[in-house]
């Protein structure tokens, strides 16, 4: 077991890692009997492998039945957010209601949002499913939905009471969601951790986090959420630190855009972002060969990435350059100088970038 407090000026709480910390999610919500009513909101995919054990592990605390939403990325959006707040008003919520979001960063971040604008906002709990959930979403109190116009365009910080992650959970996660969390694995290595970095360089290593064993998880996920809540705990609106945790983030959202969010999950637009993201520093003399080569090869040895379309250059910048991250018409990249190490670099030029971007495309992972 593991638990690390973040501590924002939006709210303090406890990110606990736990296995079996479902069956015993009662006893972790003590500190919130105060609560008028608890709502679980989940989707059925999710629920119908962990809904029961949900309702057992919130005993006495269990509601009669869960909120189910579709959790398909084209469903985060404001209709959802609508649906869920009228079957809350319809169930009796009050200012004093708690909200239980089981799932993935979908569900999160749908039920993040619908806590933060219900009533003006009733506190929430989240027990993500997913690993991208439990080392990244699940933290740091960024919600909200998508627009037709773009991803997460509108939503608020709303820092939950507690974040509860039981890696049991993520038995039951496909082999192919499993591995796109594994990109984000690699991120928090590359920005600031040398040592986690060594250790998925050891193939046996990789190997057990790939087949999910149990001491490896145990491992690597509290690290991963150790180093988030650091972060985010020194910067919850991401006015400058938090801005590491985009590395790779750049191309991968703008490589998701462009293929219309459906030929890639978004970690495996990551590891794409990771690699062009250490060629570039490499190119740019800010990183040496030999890293960015490790980069490369760790990325490449997680498994086979769907391969980067053949784009013209204009699409691919004009997706580079939609991306929120960009200020002042300037591409901003996070780069790595060292693995473990990175810095933030607002005057990438857009040939280069467009060019290396078309590299990979001609590559094959
Ligand atoms: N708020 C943040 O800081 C933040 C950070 C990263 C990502 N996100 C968002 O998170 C979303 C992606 O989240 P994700 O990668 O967790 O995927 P997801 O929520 O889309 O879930 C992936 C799939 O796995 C299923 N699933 C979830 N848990 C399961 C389990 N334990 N067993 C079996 N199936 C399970 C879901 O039903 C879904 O079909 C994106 O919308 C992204 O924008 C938000
Ligand atoms: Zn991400």
């Amino acid at each position: 077991m593991s638990q690390v407090t973040v501590n924002t000026p939006g709210g303090s709480y406890a990110v606990i890692y736990r296995r079996g910390a479902l069956a015993r999610l009662g006893a972790l919500l003590t500190g919130l009997r105060d609560s008028t009513g608890v709502y679980v909101i989940s989707s059925p995919r999710v629920w119908k492998h962990w809904g029961r054990k949900m309702m057992r592990g919130l005993g006495a605390m269990a509601p009669a039945a869960p909120l189910l939403f579709d959790d398909r990325e084209s469903r985060k959006d404001l209709r959802s957010v609508e649906q869920l707040c009228g079957k809350l008003i319809r169930a009796g919520a009050d200012r004093r209601a708690l909200i239980v979001g089981v799932g993935g960063g979908v569900v999160g971040d749908v039920a993040g949002f619908v806590a933060a604008s219900y009533l003006r906002g009733v506190r929430i709990v989240h027990v993500p499913t997913t690993l991208v959930a439990q080392i990244d979403s699940a933290i740091g109190g960024k919600t909200g939905v998508n627009l037709p116009d773009g991803k997460n365009l509108v939503g608020a910080f709303y820092q939950p009471r507690l974040v509860a992650a039981d890696p049991r959970v993520l038995d039951t996660l496909p082999p192919r969601e499993f591995r796109s969390g594994i990109y984000e694995v690699i991120k928090y290595a590359v920005l600031g951790d040398p040592e986690l970095f060594l250790f998925l360089e050891e193939r046996r290593m990789l190997e057990g986090l790939v087949a999910r064993a149990p001491a490896v998880l145990d491992w690597v996920i509290p690290r991963c959420i150790a180093a988030k809540a650091r972060i985010v705990s020194k910067d919850e609106r991401e006015s400058g630190l938090r801005e590491v945790l985009n590395l790779g983030h750049t191309f991968g959202h703008a490589l998701e855009a462009a293929t219309g969010y459906k030929r890639f999950l978004h970690g495996e637009a990551v590891g794409w972002g990771l690699i062009a993201a250490a060629q570039t520093a490499a190119w740019l003399r800010k990183l040496s060969i030999e890293e960015a080569i490790r980069i490369e090869l760790l990325v490449r040895e997680v498994g086979t990435l769907p391969p980067v379309p053949k784009m013209s250059h204009a699409r691919l910048l004009r997706f580079l350059r939609a991306d929120k991250k960009v200020r002042d018409g300037k591409l901003r990249f996070v780069l790595p100088r060292a693995i473990g190490r990175v810095e933030v670099c607002g005057d990438v030029n857009e040939g280069e970038a467009c060019e290396l971007l078309r590299m990979l495309a001609r590559d094959r992972a």
